[in-house]
């Protein structure tokens, strides 16, 4: 290996002969598969792809996750000529603004785009509001166009933006209807005619409304209509008509769109003007979550209808707190950014492509009803995104972990709620803890029949590890103490099974089970250390705390005989095979917990093996397949050498600016081609803030 000295030279040399050459603009910090420009929910989740060295902003359309196309066309009109800064408008008589620069922070995407004379400025911000449960549940999004002269002359510019039915669903022929409501604000609101409550197709919500949004100011004007017909307006007009098309149809017929101009009046260099854009997706109720063994269900709704009472007031208010937003939104940049970049700046890059996607599969909900909401029954979901649609699964929340617990603990409580009040109430049959909350986000039905995805001693551990992760964190015992009853079952279970477990799955699920994996029992046997820590600490329960605590350290001992190689170099996959390998991200909980709990012995002699066993793009989970995963492996360096820890960043790192793919962010890839899996934007990319944990 390199030493760790040289590796940022030689990332250097790496980044020019290998990536692809960017393309005439600069991309900071590079060029990602995927730019997040609205992503707030698993339904409000808006990217550009931009594969290869970088695909300009008004070269493509944006997309869903999925890879649906979102129509979303930018034009602005520059002393009477019209140029497109944002998708593919197939409208005349206008040029493509030429892109200057892309950039995304942990919560924006920014693009300068020079429309002749004048620089544009194309700002998407979602934002993050760890601090603020009413701000972090609002559906919506910001974009903001900034226009400023580029050559010493005053110019007159106005900015032009639509959306089109596709927010609403992948299948285009479905019936669309819509309204333009103008008081302080403009808002275009659209919906399907035939929805259906907490039912999903292709990944989208059959229910609820789009909100396209501006301040109604001097210069703001609207249209309705044909996508052709109103761009073209704008271009002949530098404005709208002000009119509404009230022919509802469906959302390829004549291809309906709903689009704002707003005049920005006379620009200059030193006085950019600016207009700002909100989009959202609401519906409510949010969630249907179980109640009396499954006799009844919940409604629960958006956290933020405890302080507002109309969508158009949230909006309003929305729109208001742009310039705050912005600011607050630079601060957590910041913050995250410098947290990183003390590690390396490679990693502060990685960290910054997490966030929104984390964020980005969660809904914070309270139940209640209007007027007589109850704003202390909070609870967060999670869709697990693209593996399946299950809500609040475990072993998704625990890689997820660390971004949450990194902003805001809370969020983790929050999370976890759901699945300990559902057990608590007797209806899951199992002696160990639930995969998930429900097959199907946005419904939490609980797995009354016990047939969620198997996987016992995997989920025991990420309960019992989280929970007294979020205990430390906070000092908050309430939630150890109101579940000890489970947490005990659930460690009483893995003194049981953990050390020789039967053909269970773990996490790693794509593979397959296994019997004996010794990967999978170490994170039991660290879960029955933790309750230990968490009877004594939390519970005074001294007996409890000494009979785990012994408990674990003797089925550590026998692990370590077990699970290492004869030859003593490496971890096998599975006990008495010599022939696997794995990577032993389980390890990282001890250091999560700081429980000291692992002999530095297995950590050195595992980093040493992945230094010599390192791929292009690092080390594969297990030998049963080259797939390795993002986050594991940011998480696995929490117990490496530093040097191996640089190693697997910088794997991270050249895979996802390698210009392969064109989805968010995926957590799977070859570690030697780069081929990745269809697994994408899944929330668990929140584990690369794992070494902002430390
Ligand atoms: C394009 O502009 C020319 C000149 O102003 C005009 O004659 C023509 O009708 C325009 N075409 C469209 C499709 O708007
Ligand atoms: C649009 O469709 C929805 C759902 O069917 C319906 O509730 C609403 O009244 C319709 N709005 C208009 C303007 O037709
Ligand atoms: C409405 O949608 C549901 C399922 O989403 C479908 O079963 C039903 O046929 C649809 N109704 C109409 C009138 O299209
Ligand atoms: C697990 O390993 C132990 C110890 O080698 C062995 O006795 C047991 O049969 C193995 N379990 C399975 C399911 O293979
Ligand atoms: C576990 O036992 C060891 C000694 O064997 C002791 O140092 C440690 O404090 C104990 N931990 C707990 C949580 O009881
Ligand atoms: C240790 O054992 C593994 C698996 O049998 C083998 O591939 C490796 O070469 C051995 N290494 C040493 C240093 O003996």
């Amino acid at each position: 290996m390199v030493p760790t000295t040289w590796i940022p030279a030689l990332s250097v040399i790496l980044t020019l002969l290998t990536y692809p050459v960017a393309s005439d603009w600069t991309s900071t910090p590079f060029n990602p598969p995927s730019y997040p420009l609205a992503v707030r929910t698993p339904y409000l989740s808006a990217w550009f792809p931009s594969p290869g060295g970088g695909v300009a902003l008004n070269d493509a359309w944006p997309e869903f996750w999925t890879g649906a196309t979102l129509g979303w066309a930018g034009l602005v009109n520059v002393d009477g000529a019209a140029y497109s800064f944002l998708g593919e408008s197939s409208v005349s008589n206008f040029t493509k603004a030429t892109q200057v620069s892309a950039e995304f922070t942990s919560t924006r995407s920014i693009f300068v785009l020079s429309a002749g004379p004048v620089d544009l400025t194309v700002t998407f911000l979602s934002p993050i509001e760890p601090d603020d449960l009413v701000k972090q549940s609002l559906p919506f999004s910001y974009l903001s166009v900034s226009a400023a002269s580029n050559d010493g002359s005053s110019h007159t510019v106005s900015v032009y933006t639509d959306i089109t039915g596709e927010w609403l669903s992948t299948d285009h022929t479905a019936a669309i209807n819509w309204t333009t409501t103008a008081g302080d604000v403009l808002t275009h609101q659209s919906q399907l005619q035939n929805q259906t409550v907490y039912s999903e197709s292709e990944d989208r919500i059959l229910q609820g409304s789009v909100y396209y949004s501006t301040r109604n100011v001097d210069g703001a004007t609207y249209q309705t209509g044909q996508s052709t017909v109103v761009r073209s307006y704008f271009i002949d007009h530098g404005e709208l008509a002000n009119t509404r098309d009230t022919n509802y149809r469906a959302i390829d017929n004549d291809w309906p769109v709903f689009a704002f101009s707003r005049s920005l009046g006379k620009v200059t260099k030193d006085v950019p003007q600016y207009a700002v854009f909100s989009v959202g997706h609401v519906r409510d109720p949010v969630i249907k979550y179980i109640q009396n063994n499954g006799v009844t269900f919940e409604s629960r709704s958006y956290y933020f209808w405890s302080t507002y009472s109309t969508i158009s007031g949230a909006i309003t208010a929305f729109l208001l707190d742009y310039s705050a937003a912005l600011s607050r939104a630079e601060s957590l940049d910041k913050k995250l950014q410098t947290a990183a970049a003390s590690i390396s700046s490679d990693y502060a890059d990685i960290v910054a492509l997490s966030m929104r996607q984390t964020f980005g599969a969660t809904e914070l909900t309270i139940s209640g009803s209007p007027g007589a909401w109850n704003t202390d029954d909070v609870l967060m979901f999670i869709k697990e995104i693209s593996s399946d649609g299950n809500i609040n699964t475990v072993d998704i929340i625990m890689p997820a972990w660390p971004a949450f617990m990194y902003l805001n603990p809370k969020f983790g409580k929050y999370m976890l709620l759901p699945l300990l009040q559902y057990q608590a109430t007797g209806q899951y049959p199992n002696e160990w803890a639930v995969h998930d909350m429900g097959a199907h986000y946005p419904i939490a039905n609980g797995h009354d029949q016990g047939l969620d995805e198997k996987m016992p001693i995997e989920e025991c551990g990420n309960m019992i590890n989280m929970m007294l992760d979020y205990t430390q964190r906070t000092g908050d015992a309430s939630l150890v103490k109101a579940y000890s009853k489970h947490l005990n079952q659930w460690a009483e279970y893995l003194v049981a099974n953990t050390l020789f477990p039967v053909n269970q799955l773990t996490t790693v699920d794509f593979d397959g089970p296994l019997p004996n994996q010794t990967n999978l029992a170490i994170k039991g046997i660290i879960g029955i250390q933790a309750m230990s820590v968490i009877s004594k600490k939390y519970l005074g329960d001294v007996e409890s705390a000494n009979s785990y605590n012994s408990t674990a350290a003797s089925y550590l001992k026998t692990w370590q005989s077990y699970a290492t190689s004869s030859n003593g170099t490496h971890l096998v996959l599975e006990y008495g095979y010599q022939s696997g390998d794995v990577l032993a991200f389980n390890l990282a909980m001890d250091k999560l917990l700081g429980l000291n709990f692992i002999p530095d012995s297995v950590n050195s002699m595992q980093s040493t093996y992945y230094e010599n066993h390192l791929a292009k793009y690092g080390f594969p989970l297990d030998s049963r397949s080259t797939y390795t995963s993002s986050e594991w492996m940011i998480w696995t360096s929490m117990t490496t050498s530093n040097s191996v820890r640089n190693s697997f960043i910088q794997a991270v790192h050249g895979w996802v600016s390698s210009g392969q793919s064109k989805t968010p962010f995926t957590d799977r890839f070859d570690d030697a081609t780069g081929s990745s899996s269809p697994n994408k934007n899944r929330p668990v990319v929140g584990g690369n803030l794992a070494l902002l944990l430390l």
